[in-house]
């Protein structure tokens, strides 16, 4: 066997699959966009034949670019979108409807209905989530409810549901494996993420199956191989994660307090909280960090839906720049005496707001304001909100999280100007590692720690290198009167002004 290990990172808008080589080094990659479709204002659907193709040409590629077989490859883990659901036929693996994605709004009013009937403190404390169209639990429930004969049919056994990364693992093993890991079914809505189990009073209220959802394994598990007519030869599966969870593995955080966040689309900020499963009194998400050897670690989570896109906004609607890259040379050059503030509240505001309703707004243009200013107030916005995630964080959990560094990924990291700013804001040091492709090393971690070929927790921890540490240099009058402004914008920003 050798010591080769695949991991497939299947995104919202993007599939990879990345070979490492024994030392942990990524040495191959294959990328595939898929379409996104927007069937109504809101609703956002991805279909799975699009998402299962991209996944299995990248891997055929990037065996290919990395010259190598299935057969030299050790393990597989999948690391994956989180949220999405999908349903399929048991007999033909064929999806009933497209996925619906995480970012789809259109259980805004059976999660308010739940809210009304006063069952968001029971979802909360069963699940650690709150009732926001975000999980999939609604969102399967949409399905079952749309598609005609679905909850017969998943009562009988005859229909399967899964976030994506079961969906993948039924089509990798040729419909043998029906699995998720725990991670991915801590974002559900219907896991009880105490006792570690599907909750039936849940399932119930949602009026889902319980015979359609998966077996909930370990992130670093046995889940079958890859039927040989895929790649040649049979891979086995031995790791699965959510992605945020997986960059929590890849950025080593495994101590308690230790905090990542990743600026991909939107901005995932997960606190590992070891054994504790802290409960957030500041509207953050309690959730599974990972389960290794059937022992949960939990974490703190602050979602943010709109981080990098926000800069895609500048780059692809307002056409301020012509690369992603160029906005912070651009913020460079605005207005010291301009105080511009963007909500990029496009899809709605995540953590800790969680207002559905609630769309973009800029506050403080005058005569003045031109594209530097409006690129100073994107990133700007990107810092002032992992300022609002770490700010409650410390309030939920001041023992773990005072004292914090963060550390970060994702595509915009690669900004130092952006970057400047998060640790100006957070008041905190930012810490950007060398390897940058901590998602999909966290879900190679998995599997290869599982199989033996790669090393223990600790022995990873300590490959983990530092780029570049971001010190705060701002003064704390103007960090104030910065957030003060931001606060004030957020409020007006709000759907519900009460
Ligand atoms: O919770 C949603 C998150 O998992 C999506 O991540 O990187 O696919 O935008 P990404």
């Amino acid at each position: 066997m050798s010591g080769f290990i695949l991991a497939i990172d299947q995104g919202t808008t993007s599939s990879r699959a990345i070979v490492f080589d024994g030392g942990m080094k990524a040495i191959a990659t294959g990328q595939k966009e898929f379409p996104q479709h927007y069937p109504d204002s809101g609703w956002v659907e991805h279909d799975p034949e699009d998402i299962w193709k991209s996944v299995v040409s990248t891997v055929r590629s990037a065996l290919r670019k990395a010259k190598i077989g299935a057969g030299d490859v050790a393990a597989l883990g999948i690391t994956n979108q989180r949220e999405t659901i999908v349903v399929w036929e048991k007999e033909t693996g064929k999806p009933i409807h497209n996925a619906i994605v995480w970012q789809d709004r259109r259980t805004a009013p059976l999660c308010e209905k739940l809210k009304k009937k006063g069952l968001e403190a029971l979802f909360s404390r069963k699940t650690g989530l709150l009732l926001d169209p975000y999980f999939s639990g609604t969102k399967l429930a949409w399905i079952l409810d749309h598609v005609k004969g679905a909850r017969r049919r998943a009562e009988k056994g005859e229909i399967l549901a899964g976030t994506i990364d079961s969906f993948l693992i039924w089509r990798l093993t040729g419909g043998a494996v029906h699995a998720t890991d725990a991670t991915n079914a801590s974002r559900t809505l219907l896991y009880n993420i105490k006792t570690s189990e599907w909750d039936e009073e849940l399932l119930k209220l949602l009026d889902v199956p319980r015979a359609m959802l998966p077996e909930v394994r370990d992130s670093a598990d046995d889940y079958g191989a890859t039927v040989s007519r895929l790649f040649g030869q049979a891979i086995p599966i031995r790791g699965v994660a959510g992605d945020q969870q997986a960059a929590v593995i890849g950025q080593a955080c495994f101590e308690p307090g230790m905090l990542k966040a990743t600026y991909g689309t939107g901005c995932f900020a997960v606190l590992n909280t070891g054994e504790a499963l802290v409960r957030s009194k500041n509207r953050l998400l309690t959730t599974i960090a990972y389960r290794l050897n059937g022992k949960t670690t939990y974490a703190l989570e602050g979602s943010i839906f709109v981080a990098g896109a926000a800069v895609q906004w500048l780059r692809d609607g307002l056409k301020v720049i012509g690369k992603a890259a160029h906005s912070g040379e651009l913020a460079d050059k605005a207005d010291p005496n301009q105080h511009l503030y963007l909500v990029p509240a496009f899809v709605g505001l995540g953590a800790p707001y969680w207002d559905a309703d609630a769309r973009g707004a800029i506050f403080g243009l005058t005569r003045n304001s031109g594209p530097a200013e409006f690129a100073r107030a994107t990133l700007e916005s990107v810092a002032y909100q992992t300022h609002d995630l770490l700010a409650a964080m410390r309030r939920d959990w001041k023992d773990g999280a005072e004292k914090t560094v963060l550390r970060v990924d994702g595509g915009m990291v690669a900004s130092d100007w952006t970057m400047q700013c998060v640790a100006d804001m957070l008041d905190a040091p930012v810490d950007r590692p060398t390897v940058l492709e901590t998602t999909a090393l966290g879900a190679a971690w998995l599997a290869g720690s599982h199989t033996g070929v790669w090393p223990d927790a600790r022995e990873f921890s300590e490959s983990w290198s530092l780029d570049r540490r971001f010190l705060p240099k701002m003064e704390a009058v103007e960090r104030r009167s910065k957030l003060k402004g931001w606060r004030d914008a957020v409020r007006r920003t709000l759907s519900r002004q009460d």
